[in-house]
């Protein structure tokens, strides 16, 4: 008889690392001596009772592969889409399937829409233990998050591919980063990749300022020019978005980068184009950093829940993975200080960020 038994799901947008991470939590809790089950697609999985065995064998061969072998949906369990009934609160189906499958925790890995969930479901009795992921980096109480390191490393690797062919065309080109409400992933791939421009929604740019940087480089003899334009940056005076849980991504910003790609050719007469990475972002092998957090996270997770350790997220602070409690957590949004080392380095280099 295993000692424990643990339910995980996967919540919000998929990342790379998630199976890293399902996988360190089942083979540490295995080693534990407990037993693990994984619910399918969210939230909706625990309310729907759609379970799967997560024994050796299945999570075996995971550590490499992108996505999410349980599958994630943006659905929450106090306001779940039920046909064409709307919507309605099915916490007590997911407090029932708990107690029905005798479970002592339920593992959530996603980002700050789940948090807030799981939250929800602590303080209706459920034992809960979290884990940050999500490409934004945005997830309170934590240095970083599994899942972004991969994303930054494919958005540095467009702006690269990006240079060349602006170079030979002597172009602008805006590339449309996520993030969400969030500036980190464009700042870190922007300043990695060496876009001359980072716009970021912490940062609010004034067009004046961002096409007259874009002249005096063009002055300067530089013929082409890179914009890294987070999704979510803001010019100055526009009202910043509401805080939404990351599980009700917004499509308000689709045609933002288009917007300000003719803008700029409107001011500096240079030819612009644009390059939105979208799920691109999100999609394939995590690196070999993120299969590392996503490990050691996964496996501290499983120790805390062998001690008895609920009601926390497992955070990284600095080489140490420890628990926070879910209150600090859920509801906080991290956001890039403005006096960050990124931002200070960035301007010492010579980015504008149009401000
Ligand atoms: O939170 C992760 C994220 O990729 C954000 O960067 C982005 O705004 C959003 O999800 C996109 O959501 P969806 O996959 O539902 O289009």
């Amino acid at each position: 008889m295993p000692s424990k038994f643990i339910g995980v799901l996967t919540s919000g947008g998929d990342c790379p690392g998630l199976n890293a991470a399902i996988r360190a939590v089942g083979k540490a809790a295995h080693s534990l001596d407990m037993s693990v089950i994984g619910f399918l697609d969210g939230f909706r999985g625990l309310v729907e009772n759609r379970t799967i065995p997560l024994g050796n064998e299945r999570l075996s061969g995971i550590l490499t592969l992108g996505g999410t072998i349980l599958g994630t949906s943006r659905d929450k369990p106090h306001r779940m889409p039920v046909g064409s009934a709307g919507t309605m609160d099915m916490t007590p189906l997911a407090i029932d399937n708990y107690e029905r499958l005798h479970l002592d925790c339920l593992v959530c890995l996603g980002g700050g829409g789940t948090q807030k969930n799981a939250l929800r479901l602590m303080k209706n009795g459920l034992n809960v233990v979290t884990l940050p992921k999500t490409i934004d980096n945005d997830v309170a109480c934590t240095d970083t998050s599994f899942g972004f390191d991969t994303a930054m490393s494919i958005a540095a690797e467009a702006i690269d591919r990006l240079h060349t062919t602006a170079d030979s065309h002597h172009r602008v080109i805006v590339v449309e980063i996520m993030g969400h409400n969030v500036g980190w992933l464009t700042l870190g791939a922007g300043v990695s990749g060496g876009a001359d421009v980072i716009l970021i929604p912490e940062i609010p740019y004034h067009i004046d300022r961002l096409a007259e940087a874009l002249i005096r480089r063009s002055r300067a003899g530089k013929r082409f020019s890179i914009v890294a334009l987070a999704e979510g940056a803001l010019s100055a005076g526009e009202q910043p978005h509401d805080d939404q849980d990351e599980d009700e991504a917004d499509d308000s910003t689709v045609s933002r980068s288009v917007t300000l790609a003719n803008q700029l050719q409107e001011r500096i007469g240079l030819e612009t184009r644009v390059t939105v990475l979208g799920h691109l972002q999100r999609g394939g092998s995590p690196t070999p950093t993120d299969r590392l957090l996503a490990t050691r996270l996964g496996t501290k997770c499983a120790e805390l829940i062998d001690k008895g350790s609920f009601g926390v997220m497992v955070a990284v602070k600095g080489d140490n993975c420890a628990p926070v409690p879910l209150g600090e957590v859920a509801g906080n949004l991290k956001r890039v200080p403005t006096d960050h080392s990124w931002i200070k380095s960035a301007r010492l280099v010579g980015t504008a960020f149009g401000d």
